[in-house]
């Protein structure tokens, strides 16, 4: 049986009008914003002609409210999948040109069996978030169609990369599905988030706030910590998605894309050097020392707003992936706050659950003394930190570069949290507290009867740091692998990732560890 060219028609006229549904003009209003139509969103990922889209012609049967019979292209979502790179990625795109882009019960189901393909191929999963959120018509369908989108982003995580992409509205119990994945990537302009907005604020509390205040990407990037990075218009937030997925594995039994036919060269880096002040109380440029340790200097770095006392990201080290975990003493002298500990709990788990190995860089103070830190759980937020760095199984090397005092040492993933390889610079001074307020402490009385208590308290500070501040004290006990000239830190790491590639570490079987939440 031949096709008529009647029936060929009816498939080319539908499919147009489904992709075509948009008019010049608001496509022309949306690039003005910096903005790009939800078609346009996923054509850009994608490489030429790998797309393939799945319930293209997928329609609602809601009845009530008006609903009979109007017609909603693609239920106001495009999903599908195509290639990044050599990569197969499942994505979806909610179009807002279609009823707000709102989720209903065939909205939910196209997004679920994408899911369901990501989890049974093994593939990332990227999702353009840009709607009105529950389509208030269809009620419950539209609540339980949330509640399935939910589930598989918990069935998903772990399994295979998540990124949320939000580029338009993302308000109610929406937030919660970028909540629950790896990434959220946020527009600076176009985009807000929130659970309850202005409106519902000011009628439940009485305070008068705005959008920014409780919604915008800038908040959400450097207070909240909802939010991993800020993109600058739709274009810069797919190239972020490409460059992140650059760094990580389709899923969890893959290894990331590491390239190690990049040949480890014995580079010395004598110009490093340069970078540790003279005084061990002025900041280290942390972001300078990790430039110079990584593939062309660079980090990609992930939380780059919030909570800038320590610095998370990815990279390449002689072509190995890495995930870098560094204090960062120019703010807050690089001390560990309640922030600081989630943040870098969150990406070590991130790390071990995609098998890239960690690189920690220690210059710490330690844990923030004071008040509302102690009021607001820091305790069991740092316990995050040694929860996260004992449970990761893949490969861990240390380098201590200069502070690294007593529970931070730890947290800092030290030997004791089962690091491969800990190196130390000269320059590292490990022990249970600082010098002054180690002398203030163990020799008041003798500080205090000195003819000259100043000149004394000097005196036993520095003998207090030659004798425990240095990296010798833990060297000797074996807490260190091997005490390193600065200048070698690149090759040394290139060559130890090298070796520990191959890590197996068998652990008890059980359900999950039960991390202090
Ligand atoms: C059904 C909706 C809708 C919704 C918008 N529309 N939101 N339809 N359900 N939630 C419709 C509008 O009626 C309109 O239809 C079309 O989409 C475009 O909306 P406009 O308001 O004209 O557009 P705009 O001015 O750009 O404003 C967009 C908006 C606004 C900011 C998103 O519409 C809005 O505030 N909507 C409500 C958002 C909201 O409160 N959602 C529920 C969140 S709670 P017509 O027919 O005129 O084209 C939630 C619970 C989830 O989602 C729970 C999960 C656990």
């Amino acid at each position: 049986m031949t096709l008529s060219l009647e029936a060929m028609n009816t498939l080319r006229r539908r499919r147009e009008k489904i992709i075509q549904n948009i008019s010049p003009e608001k496509l022309a209003a949306l690039h003005a914003k910096g903005m790009l139509s939800a078609r346009e969103r996923v054509n850009i990922l994608f490489l030429d002609g790998s797309f393939q889209e799945l319930g293209m012609h997928a329609h609602h049967n809601a009845v009530s409210f008006g609903m009979a019979g109007r017609e909603l292209p693609t239920d106001g979502v495009i999903t599908g999948t195509g290639y990044v790179g050599n990569m197969q990625v499942a994505a979806f795109s909610q179009d807002f040109q279609v009823l707000a882009g709102t989720m209903g019960k065939m909205q939910a189901r196209k997004i679920v069996r994408l899911m369901r393909h990501a989890l049974r191929v093994g593939v990332p999963m990227v999702a353009f978030k840009d709607s009105g959120g529950a389509r208030i018509q269809e009620g419950v369908d539209a609540l339980s169609g949330y509640g399935d989108v939910f589930y598989y982003n918990v069935m998903l995580s772990g399994v295979v990369p998540q990124i949320a992409v939000v580029l338009g509205p993302c308000a109610g119990g929406a937030a919660y599905s970028p909540a629950l994945m790896d990434f959220v990537i946020m527009a600076r302009h176009n985009a807000y988030m929130f659970l309850t907005g202005p409106e519902v604020i000011k009628a439940v509390t009485g305070r008068t706030t705005t959008m920014d205040e409780v919604g915008s990407a800038e908040m959400h990037a450097s207070v909240s910590g909802n939010v991993h990075f800020i993109a600058e218009d739709d274009q810069h937030a797919i190239a972020l998605v490409k460059n992140l997925l650059s760094y990580l594995p389709p899923n969890n039994t893959e290894d990331p894309p590491h390239d190690l036919s990049v040949p480890i060269d014995e580079m010395v880096d004598q110009d490093i050097k340069a970078l540790i002040p003279g005084d061990s109380s002025e900041p280290l440029n942390m972001h300078a020392v990790i430039q110079r340790l990584v593939d062309r200097g660079e980090l990609l770095e992930v939380h780059a707003g919030f909570a800038r006392n320590v610095i998370v990201g990815f990279a390449r080290i002689s072509g190995a992936v890495v995930g870098i975990v560094a204090n960062n003493p120019m703010v807050m002298a690089g001390a560990l706050d309640m922030d600081a500990a989630d943040k870098i709990a969150r990406f070590v788990r991130t790390c071990n659950v995609f098998n890239i190995p960690l690189v920690t860089l220690v210059d710490v103070p330690g844990f923030l003394p004071g008040v509302e830190e102690e009021r607001g759980g820091i305790i069991r937020h740092g316990a995050k930190m040694l929860h996260a760095f004992a449970s990761a199984t893949v490969p861990k090397l240390t380098v201590i570069l200069r502070k690294s005092y007593g529970g931070s040492y730890l947290a800092m993933c030290s030997q004791e949290m089962r690091a491969d390889m800990v190196y130390a610079w000269p320059s590292a001074e490990i022990a249970v507290m600082g010098a002054e307020a180690a002398v203030k402490i163990l020799y008041r009385k003798e500080i205090k009867e000195a003819a000259d208590g100043k000149a004394k308290a000097a005196e036993l500070t520095q003998q207090y740091r030659d004798e425990f501040a240095s990296p010798y004290a833990a060297a000797s006990n074996f807490y260190i692998t091997d005490v390193i000239d600065p200048a070698d830190t690149r090759w040394t790491l290139a060559l130890a990732l090298r070796k520990t590639l191959g890590k197996r570490e068998l652990r008890p079987g059980k359900k999950h560890g039960n991390m202090p939440l």
